[in-house]
């Protein structure tokens, strides 16, 4: 036997501040557990790492807004996490956490080789301070008015309404998100790793897949968009960034470190060196030795994840690794796109989504329905662009697939089988051509038919290896088309009537394609595999298994042998009706309603604060669009004793011949200001609903204008 090669396979530790989704699972964990299962039946020496990521402004945001504490927040979404990963049959061999003792100490040693090494660069810069939380702030608890569009609720590192990507001196009136209050700039010292410095090895790497001159990987056999994607991050320059920050909740920087007080690790830093903690913890728990899972240059490194974490993956965590000077690289880091749903972006903040804590839940007594899950999403993986979950898809997948080709299969052979031999494997004859009723081949033979399902398991394999699981998936599936076109050529049925001979050797054939398809499965829905076997009255697919049963087969000593007993069959899948995929819908959209998240009050204001402003009836005159200004609208308005011009944000949702005639409410002394060059003399009053949807508020038919509003 040929020695396995070993391999460390990581998916991205989730953040632990919520449930898991369908579109977290279809980008970094099921092709991850496919791909190691696969490697694990093929006796190969893999370790499969995970955990939940504790640490960064996410966890910190989630505990204030729950009103508990970070570590409340982490502990009851890991717990979560982890029985979701299990359930749905994603098979870690180990998920650690980033709060563990171990972790910090791992992390705070990679810190500090790389500090003793003088791989960072110390700079003090000033950034914004809460003096009422008493702490600087990340740029994300910073909000104010954008720059460029005058929306009020910009944040720190961007803009939400104009899209603009700004950093927090940007915005005008900052204000802290953590307590509301003002805030003030403030000298602060941070390590900054210059990545600038790297991108002499590092392009090399990326581009060509050679490193310090020598072969490292072959950067074909990466996806074009994981590469696009490192290609523009290096043309557009790289640039010192800071792997430190102010912030009460994380990894200390280590203590014996002069100006570490305060200071954690960024979330970024902290969070890959996850995957070596994690690897530690597994050694330790199996007696395994982990450095040689990350040190030795004949592990193959592989990183699975989103495409919203490129980045880290192919240019920072590789730059540590390297800085570090002990470890080895990726030698593929597969990242998947987004997965959309019923053709909307999957929302966590409007609940548009799927969870897969409460799917697996919902249907933990149907164990045809968990595989569905992972069958569809696989078939619809967004391997290399965006792709689309429907439940209509999801029905399509199992009424068309599932049950129409696998389980009809699978039951139609048990069912001859038990009618014809009680459920003994039948002999078989390589001599026997066999007629048979098909449009190409009029004779069909053992070694023929036999040769088809090698042919597929082959292509299966190879797409596996290339990381194109749609792809395998499809050769699976046509493994079982060929045994539908196997029982509808050769007729056994009809043929026991006339060679019994020849129905057996076409039934032998028949059951070695249940085998394969359980083998076959076992990569991509487990729980069906199993319940394969069970049927076949063998064990679970075992290590080794496929290998052994393509030399089986070869050999004419298939790995289900003749006189075997097989147990009694069931449909593995059923039919889903139409009337269940709209309540799947329903229950999607009732959702939505019952998590509209309504705006936050405001502080309390005064009567008299309320009086400052002179609300007017009034009526919308002319109405244009602003030149190269999508936003916006320029009206004419009537107050009944003038006229105002006045710039209105509303040209994404109202057109001008629409609006023209609209009794409307103006807020007649605010000051005056120029936008795109027009003077506004006040501001139309409009409702924003949670979709950010605008609507007018407008005085009662028969109230002429003019008139105030109070
Ligand atoms: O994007 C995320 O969900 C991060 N928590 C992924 C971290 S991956 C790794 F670096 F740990
Ligand atoms: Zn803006």
């Amino acid at each position: 036997m040929t020695k396995p090669k070993r391999y460390l396979v990581t998916s991205a530790l989730p953040y632990a501040n919520g449930p898991l989704h369908i579109g977290h699972l279809a980008g970094a964990y099921l092709p991850a557990d496919i791909f190691v299962r696969f490697l694990r039946m093929k006796g190969e020496d893999v370790v499969f790492v995970c955990g939940s990521d504790e640490h960064g402004a996410a966890i910190t945001l989630r505990a204030k807004s729950e009103g508990i504490e970070p570590q409340d927040v982490v502990d009851k979404y890991d717990a979560l996490i982890k029985e979701t990963f299990e359930k749905v049959g994603v098979a870690f061999d180990i998920y650690h956490r980033t709060s563990s003792e171990l972790h910090h100490e791992t992390a705070q040693d990679f810190f500090r080789v790389l500090n003793d090494k003088g791989e960072f660069e110390k700079k003090t810069s000033e950034q914004y301070y809460d003096p009422e939380a008493k702490q600087f702030l990340a740029d994300r608890y910073i909000t104010g008015t954008c720059p460029k569009c005058g929306h009020e609720e910009a944040y720190g590192d961007q803009c939400e309404n104009c899209g603009s990507t700004l950093s927090p001196t940007d915005l005008i009136n900052p204000k802290s998100k953590l307590s509301g209050g003002t805030l003030e700039l403030k000298q602060t010292t941070h390590w900054y790793l210059p990545m600038d410095k790297y991108e002499e090895w590092l392009r090399p790497w990326i581009v060509d897949g050679k490193l310090d001159g020598e072969e490292h990987h072959d950067p074909k056999e990466w996806k074009q968009h994981v590469l696009g994607q490192c290609k523009s991050w290096l043309d557009g320059g790289l640039q010192a960034r800071a792997m430190t920050r102010d912030l009460s909740w994380g990894v200390d920087v280590p203590q014996e470190l002069e100006g570490s007080e305060g200071k954690k690790l960024y979330v970024w830093l902290d969070a890959p060196i996850g995957y070596i903690s994690a690897t530690k913890q597994w050694a330790k728990d199996k007696g395994k030795d982990w450095e040689t899972y990350w040190k030795d240059e004949e592990t193959e490194l592989v990183h699975f994840i989103g495409k919203d974490n490129i980045v880290f993956h192919c240019i920072i965590f590789p730059i540590m690794l390297k800085a570090h000077g002990e470890y080895v690289l990726p030698k593929n880091v597969p990242a998947n796109q987004f997965l959309n749903l019923e053709s909307k972006k999957i929302s966590t903040s409007r609940n548009w989504a799927i969870w897969v804590h409460e799917f697996v839940e919902e249907f933990k007594d149907r164990p045809d329905l968990l595989d569905t899950l992972r069958y569809y999403m696989i078939a619809t993986m967004p391997e290399n662009k965006d792709s689309e979950f429907t439940w209509k898809g999801f029905q399509e997948a199992n009424n068309s697939d599932l049950k129409g080709k696998l389980a009809n299969f699978v039951h139609r052979v048990f069912v001859l089988s038990h009618k014809f031999w009680n459920g003994e494997v039948p002999s078989f004859n390589t001599e026997l051509e066999i007629a048979c009723s098909a449009e190409v081949d009029k004779t069909s033979t053992y070694a023929k038919e036999t040769d088809e399902i090698l042919f597929h398991l082959e292509r299966l394999s190879n797409f596996i290896k290339k990381y194109e699981f749609r792809s395998a998936l499809k050769e699976f599936i046509r493994i079982a088309e060929l045994g539908n076109r196997s029982l509808q050529n050769n007729a056994p049925w009809a043929l026991i009537k006339t060679d019994e001979e020849a129905t057996k050797t076409v039934m032998n054939v028949n059951l070695q394609i249940v085998v394969a398809l359980s083998i076959a499965a076992k990569p991509f829905i487990p729980g069906t595999s199993d319940r394969m076997r069970s049927l076949l009255n063998l064990p679970e697919v075992q290590v080794g298994d496929l290998d052994k049963f393509i030399k089986d087969l070869k050999s004419y000593s298939p790995t289900l042998s003749s006189g075997h007993t097989l147990n009694k069959s069931y449909h593995l899948f059923t039919d889903l009706k139409d009337d269940w995929v709209a309540s799947q819908i329903q229950k999607l959209e009732d959702s939505q309603e019952t998590a509209i998240e309504y705006p936050e009050l405001k502080e309390e204001a005064t009567f008299d604060d309320f009086q400052k402003m002179d609300l007017r009836t009034a009526t919308i005159l002319t109405a244009e669009k602003v030149k190269k200004a999508k936003k916006l609208l320029k009206l004419t308005v009537d107050l009944g004793f003038e006229q105002r011009t006045v710039v209105s944000g509303i040209a994404e949702y109202y057109s001008p011949e629409d609006i023209i005639g609209k009794k409307v409410v103006l807020l007649a002394n605010l000051a005056p200001r120029k936008i795109r060059g027009v003077e506004s003399q006040g501001m139309i009053l409009m409702a924003e609903n949670e979709k950010g949807e605008l609507g007018f508020v407008s005085p009662t038919v028969g109230m002429t204008n003019g008139f105030t509003v109070r």
